[in-house]
């Protein structure tokens, strides 16, 4: 049924079957290279973790079947004027909808070009550049002769980011720290071809346009393509905040509301979301009242003769297991050690966030009442339960808000929600010790 979508898609995308198999080809070529597809027993650590970053950085799945031959997007990446539609996307342009550069891929050249304000950020010619050099972060571009002729998406375009150490949005890769600069609903939006997510929704192309344009940065709807909600019953966008890919291990359920194991999700979200090509098993998905869209696509069991997915699960999930949790630099040490004593007593914070994981140890899901919050979010879930926030590396994560959705604009205004949800009574300098605690954890 999935394979029969895709077809569809591919259909309409007309070239796009040609495309299809080369890339296919190409990525069992990528696979064969980077030995991607050894049991996790046979490899040694550094290997395993090696090909973990490798496939978490550039690994496309075959996605660029959707990104490029069904959606077009490279078309409207490159512009008119270099074989594409439309104006094109200028650096300048890319970098404001919040894609990163990787510093460490720039030749010397173009990085003393780009010093000397030499580099024209307005051409489009120079992203295709950047593309060609793999130097997007998350971005593949693929290049017949000089025409981009399909693009790809890996997961390191949501959930890396750079230090900023050239230029903004220019520096050194910061994988699993979620970029909430990235406006995905705008790029997306760009796609010339939208009849596959009309398609799919089952909706007009105005309605997909703006529900896309409601995301805004940081933000991704990763329930969308299963149940078609655009919005929460108050009006507002139902996208989520993108998490962390770090300070996972030793936690049980994943996402915000609990969907699986790391492998669990990452095989949804690569197969899903990416729309890589792979197999993928979840009969939860095959609920029509929960699920329409995903029913009606048959999400619950898809299969693929060539599987560019399953084979890299476990070096991926290595992966994500070592990346580093960072930490403020800047915390009020004095404060903080205050702040813990309120968040393991007083607060019964650590009844839920137990460290070292802060989240709880075992089945870590809660009903929206015990947080004193909705259950929109979480009836968008097999679990119908919000899972306990890990708190690590909160540095990371300052930007966009807390909890899901981004609710909270503030620390600060999670710890007053808290304390009125749970009658703490907490005074003003309690609540700020327990802030300078949660920002250095
Ligand atoms: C388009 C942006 C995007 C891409 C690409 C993407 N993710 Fe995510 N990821 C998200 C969002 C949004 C969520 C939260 C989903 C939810 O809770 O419903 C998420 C959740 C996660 C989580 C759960 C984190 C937690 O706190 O439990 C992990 C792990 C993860 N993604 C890993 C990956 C991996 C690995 C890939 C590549 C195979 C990937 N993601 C690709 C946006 C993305
Ligand atoms: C009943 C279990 C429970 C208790 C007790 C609890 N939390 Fe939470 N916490 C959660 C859940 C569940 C979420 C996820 C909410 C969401 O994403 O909508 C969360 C989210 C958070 C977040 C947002 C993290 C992010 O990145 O968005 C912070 C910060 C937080 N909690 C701090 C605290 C503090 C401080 C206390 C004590 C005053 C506390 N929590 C008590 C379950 C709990």
């Amino acid at each position: 049924m999935v394979t029969k979508v895709l077809g569809r898609m591919l259909g309409v995308a007309g070239a796009a079957i040609a495309v299809y198999v080369v890339v296919v080809i190409a990525n069992v070529a990528l696979a064969a290279v980077s030995g991607s597809n050894a049991s996790p027993e046979r490899s040694s650590p550094n290997r395993l973790l090696a090909q973990g970053r490798h496939t978490f950085r550039f690994d496309t799945f075959g996605d660029q079947a959707f990104w490029g031959g069904a959606l077009q997007l490279n078309q409207a990446i490159a512009g008119s004027a270099n074989g594409g539609v439309g104006p094109g996307v200028s650096p300048k342009t890319a970098l404001a909808v919040g894609l990163k550069v990787d510093s460490t891929r720039l030749p010397r050249a173009v990085k003393d070009a780009l010093k000397a304000g030499k580099l024209n950020l307005d051409d489009p010619k120079v992203t295709l550049a950047l593309l060609k050099l793999n130097a997007v972060v998350g971005v593949r571009g693929f290049f017949r002769d000089d025409r981009l002729s399909s693009m790809g998406l890996t997961c390191a375009v949501c959930h890396s980011t750079v230090d900023d150490s050239f230029a903004p949005g220019i520096g050194h890769r910061l994988d699993g720290w979620p970029n909430r600069d990235l406006n995905v609903g705008a790029i997306v939006s760009l796609a010339p071809n939208k009849k596959p997510l009309t398609d799919l929704l089952g909706v007009d192309e105005a309605t997909v346009d703006k529900v896309l344009a409601a995301w805004g940065p940081g933000k991704f709807d990763a329930e969308l393509f299963l149940d078609g909600k655009g919005f929460r019953p108050d009006g507002k966008s139902a996208a989520t905040l993108i998490p962390a890919a770090f300070g996972l291990a030793g936690v049980n359920l994943h996402t915000y509301t609990g969907w699986g194991s790391i492998p669990y999700w990452n095989a949804f979200v690569a197969n899903l979301e990416m729309h890589g090509i792979g197999n993928f098993e979840d009969a939860r998905l095959a609920d029509a009242n929960q699920f329409p869209v995903a029913a009606r696509a048959g999400f619950a069991h898809v299969r693929n003769e060539r599987d560019l997915i399953t084979p890299k699960l476990p070096a991926l999930q290595f992966y994500q297991l070592s990346l580093p949790v960072p930490h403020a630099q800047d915390v009020d040490r004095g404060a903080a050690r205050r702040g813990k004593a309120i968040f393991d007593g007083v607060g019964r914070c650590a009844g839920c966030h137990m460290p070292p994981t802060f989240t709880d140890s075992g089945w870590n899901l809660h009903p929206g009442s015990a947080i004193c919050i909705d259950d929109f979010q979480a009836d968008r879930s097999p679990t119908f339960r919000y899972r306990t926030t890990p708190l690590r590396g909160i540095v990371a994560k300052l930007n966009g808000g807390f909890y899901h959705d981004g609710r909270f604009p503030t620390l600060g205004a999670v710890v007053d929600h808290y304390d009125s949800c749970f009658g703490l009574h907490l005074s003003g300098r309690q609540k700020s010790d327990l802030v300078a605690y949660l920002r250095g954890l």
